[in-house]
């Protein structure tokens, strides 16, 4: 299993060497993936864990303020980097294209993609949950050779449940899984949105889901901790 830790907009320094020290006390087998804020990346400093980022630069390097590029993410030893979070493509209007390039410099750059797809509560109700998918599935891997979509670690995140504290249906969920194994049948995939130490005992009966993207769990070691332990059982 992969359990990939998206820290988002949290942690300030001081708290980040904090909790680094919680999280290198939780042992396991599983593949954990930390993602921590650009700056909390160079004070990465975990055995147990892999290092990833949540963003990158669709541009190689050069004349573009504020932005990171692959290269540099590489630089710091980082071997994963979430694109398409539904947060950047909503408050940062990120484009299925820009999100595209974005993998394009990562796979450059030995970094593993971390793709994440979903479908706002509206495009549920009408039930275009599935096009929503597929489309973002096929712009974001356009051109890319069967052997670099392989690499790509897909993350299915229903907007509608990120943060939100409700979850999908196990059904609702095995029918995305399956509409994205369909697809990509050699991918990894991950499901992300108020996964928790609690409906973690419903969601492990999936077969389907290859590992797990936290968020607010992410932030909390002791819960994510027992969210570990529950997973194995
Ligand atoms: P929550 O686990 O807080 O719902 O966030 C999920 C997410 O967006 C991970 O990328």
């Amino acid at each position: 299993m992969i359990i990939a830790l998206n820290n988002k907009c949290n942690l300030t320094k001081q708290e980040f060497l904090k909790y680094q020290e919680e999280l290198g006390k939780i042992s396991t087998k599983n593949k954990v993936i930390l993602c921590p804020t650009f700056l909390n990346i160079s004070h990465f400093d975990l055995n147990n864990v892999e290092l990833g980022a949540q963003n990158v630069s669709s541009n190689e390097q050069g004349a573009y303020t504020g932005e990171v590029s692959a290269q540099q993410l590489q630089s710091e030893q980082v071997k994963y980097c979430i694109v398409g979070h539904s947060e950047r493509r909503k408050y940062q209007q990120e484009t299925d294209e820009e999100i595209n390039q974005k993998i394009i410099r990562l796979l450059e750059c030995n970094i593993v993609p971390i793709l994440c797809v979903g479908e706002t509560k509206e495009e549920r109700e009408k039930q275009l949950e599935k096009n929503i998918i597929e489309k973002e599935l096929k712009k974001a891997l356009e051109n890319l050779t069967d052997e670099q979509k392989e690499k790509t670690i897909i993350a299915y995140e229903p907007i509608w449940s990120i943060g939100t504290g409700i979850i999908p249906t196990n059904n609702q969920i095995k029918e995305m899984f399956q509409t994205i194994k369909q697809l990509l049948p050699n991918n990894k995939v991950l499901y992300g949105g108020s996964a928790n130490e609690e409906n973690v005992v419903l969601l492990k009966e999936i077969e389907e889901i290859d590992g797990y993207l936290l968020g607010g769990l992410s932030l909390k070691p002791e819960k994510l901790k027992v969210f570990i332990e529950k997973l194995k059982n």
